[in-house]
């Protein structure tokens, strides 16, 4: 998106949350430069960019939310298919006698105070699970492990 497109967006949205539209300015699908550049006029209250253990390309993103106290959404939680099936995943998920997917999730809550989970489902089981993966905590040695994790965008 070029620069101009995106200052008329957020412009558009700034007006928005001034005239009680909306609550606050959320970003999506942002990169650090825009994030920066939105930062220097005006609040930003959340940013919902895709980011998982396999896909870590927002990680700047992420570390500037949390510079910032800004909420970070990540999208896409549990990785692309596959993602789940990666050999590090599955030896942390086993050590802890958790699954895959939670794993993923504990990954995610692991990167900062400031991150939110939205994992999707149609899944009453998937929700509890995804729902106990808060009381997974990884350790140091988990956490290497998954820095093995093969990542993609
Ligand atoms: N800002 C953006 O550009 C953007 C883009 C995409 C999505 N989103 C938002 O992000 C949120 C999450 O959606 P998403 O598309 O990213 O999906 P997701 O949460 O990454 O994954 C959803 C998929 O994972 C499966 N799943 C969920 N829990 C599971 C578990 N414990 N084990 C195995 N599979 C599991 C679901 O199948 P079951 O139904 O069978 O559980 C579904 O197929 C939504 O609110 C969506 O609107 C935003």
């Amino acid at each position: 998106m070029s620069e101009s497109r995106f200052d008329d967006q957020l412009e558009a949205m700034v007006r928005a949350r001034d005239d009680g539209l909306i609550g606050g300015v959320g970003l999506s699908n942002v990169s650090l430069h825009q994030l920066r550049r939105a930062l220097a006029s005006t609040e930003v209250v959340c940013v919902q960019n895709s980011y998982s253990v396999g896909a870590r390309s927002s990680a700047p993103v992420l570390a500037e939310c949390a510079r910032h106290g800004i909420p970070f959404v990540p999208w896409a939680p549990l990785g692309s298919r596959g993602t789940l099936d990666a050999r590090p995943i599955r030896r942390v998920a086993a050590r802890h006698g958790a699954t895959a997917a939670q794993v993923a999730l504990a990954w995610l809550l692991a990167q900062g105070p400031n991150v939110l989970l939205i994992p999707g489902t149609a899944s009453r089981a998937h929700l509890a699970e995804n729902l106990a993966a808060g009381q997974l905590t990884l350790t140091g040695p988990d956490l290497a492990e998954l820095d093995t994790v093969p990542t993609g965008s």
